[in-house]
């Protein structure tokens, strides 16, 4: 469903944020990508999503190649990918409804009607039904980013990223932030993970990257990367963070 291949990217001509990247996602499957800090994992994510636009390399979706260099075009491939980063960028001046109602009128053209009876829908999923006529300025963090969560799914992708989705959030309100998530996993949704949390990425991802200066180290099953690898960079960041 997902092809990325030879992706590279540089900042400023001498930050190689990417280097050479290559992998694939199947439809259904879980992806996350781990690593340190600055090993590149959310230029990648940007680079699919078109956020950033790659010195090199391709990423193909149902194997089409993405031009992001076509405005227009751009717009429309991206609609297949719902994108979650970890500041949930809600309109302040908006309630949920409205921030959940804007893009699927304005980009995909459904009517008022449609458009609210499906944002109703997903704000159930996640549990927030109740909170549809607040600003977010009233709303937790935990409940910022499930809306956050159910404006991705309102234009109904075929593909969710997530970008450290908890990673702003306090401890407490994680936890009702993975279970949206996992609750989109058990639905059979495409998704690549960002993500600290290594122990939701081991419990969903159908495989793991790990990154580092770029590049992919290794990718395998969570079981693979958890307790085969002879990786030391890996073991070494796993013994870290755990
Ligand atoms: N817009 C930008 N301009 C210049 N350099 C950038 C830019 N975005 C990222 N970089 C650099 O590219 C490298 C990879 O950054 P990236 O944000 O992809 O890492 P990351 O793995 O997501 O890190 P983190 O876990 O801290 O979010 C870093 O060295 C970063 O400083
Ligand atoms: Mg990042």
């Amino acid at each position: 469903m997902i092809d990325v291949k030879n992706l590279s990217k540089t900042f400023d001509k001498k930050v190689h944020a990417v280097k050479d990247v290559s992998f694939h996602v199947d439809k259904g499957e879980v992806i996350s990508l781990i690593g340190p800090s600055g090993s590149g994992k959310s230029t990648v994510l940007r680079c699919i999503n078109g956020l950033e636009t790659p010195d090199e390399g391709t990423v193909l979706i149902n194997g089409k190649a993405l031009d992001f260099s076509n405005p227009k075009q751009a717009q429309k491939d991206r609609t297949v990918m719902g994108f979650v980063f970890q500041h949930f960028n809600l309109f302040a001046n908006m309630t949920v409804l409205q921030n959940l109602t804007l893009a699927p009128i304005n980009v995909l053209g459904k009517s008022q009607q449609e458009a609210e009876a499906t944002a109703l829908k997903y704000l159930e999923r996640v549990g927030l039904l109740d909170k549809k006529d607040s600003y977010p300025s009233k709303l937790s963090g935990g409940q910022q980013q499930r809306v956050a969560i159910a404006r991705a799914l309102c234009m109904e992708p075929q593909i969710m990223l997530f970008d450290e989705p908890t990673s702003a959030l306090d401890p407490e309100m994680i936890k009702e932030v993975l279970n949206v998530i996992r609750d989109l996993v058990n639905d059979g949704m495409t998704m690549i993970i960002v993500t600290h949390e290594m122990n939701f990425a081991r419990e969903v991802s159908n495989r793991i990257a790990f990154l580092e200066d770029g590049t992919i180290v290794e990718m395998g099953t969570p079981e693979y990367i958890f307790t085969q690898s002879q990786n030391q960079r890996i073991q070494e960041f796993l013994e870290k963070v755990l």
